[in-house]
């Protein structure tokens, strides 16, 4: 079967199966189908971010529960770790693992498993490492390209320095590291100087930020209308504490001391949109649908 057909067959199938084809979901079969080998979680990981950003480890942990339930994928457990592959039917490649074959006899020392352990170990890394330098050469090639649009928009002024890292913001929710040195070098800044704005404002951000920002009103007439709970709240569905970001990188949370509508306390806003004291259910509604 073609790599194409596979990936069709696959949605089908899950389809059939009445499973929601999320973009997660079409990122980690594409993987399968395209692949020649049996991947690692870790590998997969990798692989499918290139196709959706968005995705966790933790997500792919549980597409490959889901797919290996429905039969499509099939998982091999080795000394060295799981390894996935499409199931026997779908590939007509072969299916065992990619890790050095174990000998067929029994080994005259419990050394030489301990060695090839060792060695499958070394190349699971190895392969882990250089598909991330790969992918993070290549994000931040195309990151130039639209940085460079930027500061074209700005003349490359270095009097428009904070207006550029706003913008920059504006486009990756943060300022990362590269986008930092990029910006000194084309307008001749010394980075320590870009570094120090970009540390002095509090409105610029040097760690990501998630999609979606949630900020609780902790003031003091939200406060006494139980704030805290509200808080509580967020905090029990998120899993993060206020200042943190979810590791899907879909939300931030924060408190501020008002929102400037104290008579609907407690108050949280969620992107542009305020909640009136809203109950635990309806905070997973809203989160939810959150795309
Ligand atoms: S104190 Fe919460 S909105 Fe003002």
């Amino acid at each position: 079967m073609e790599n194409k057909d596979k990936h069709i067959f696959l949605k089908e199938r899950l389809k059939q199966n009445n499973i929601k084809l999320t973009s997660t979901r079409s990122a980690i079969l594409e993987v399968f189908a395209s692949s020649t080998e049996s991947l690692g979680a870790e590998d997969i990981y990798i692989l499918a971010r290139r196709k959706d950003p968005s995705i966790s480890l933790a997500t792919v942990y549980r597409n490959l529960k889901l797919l290996a339930g429905l039969g499509l994928v099939q998982k091999i457990s080795q000394d060295s770790g799981s390894v996935y592959s499409l199931a026997g039917r779908l590939d007509g490649r072969r299916t065992a693992a990619r890790q050095v074959s174990r000998p067929s006899k029994k080994p005259e020392s419990k050394d030489v498993y301990r060695i090839e352990n060792k060695l499958n170990e070394a190349l699971r890394d190895l392969n882990k490492i250089k598909l991330e330098k790969e992918m993070a050469l290549e994000d931040v090639i195309k990151d130039f390209g639209r940085l460079d649009k930027i500061l074209q928009s700005y003349e490359f002024e270095q009097n428009n320095l904070i207006q550029i890292l706003l913008d920059i913001q504006e486009e990756y929710r943060w300022l990362p590291k590269h986008a930092l040195l990029y910006v000194s070098s084309r307008l001749d800044i010394p980075l320590t100087r870009v570094y120090g704005i970009a540390s002095f404002y509090k409105f610029l951000n040097l760690e990501p930020r998630g999609k979606h920002s949630i900020l609780v009103c902790t003031g003091t007439a939200c406060h006494v209308r139980g704030s805290i709970n509200l808080l509580q709240n967020i905090v029990d569905i998120l899993g993060v504490k206020p200042g943190d970001t979810t590791q899907d990188l879909r939300f931030t949370l924060d408190t501020v001391n008002c929102l400037g509508c104290c008579a609907l306390g407690p108050v949280v806003m969620i992107d542009d949109e305020y909640h009136s004291n809203p109950t635990g259910k309806q905070l997973k509604k809203i989160l939810k649908n959150c795309d």
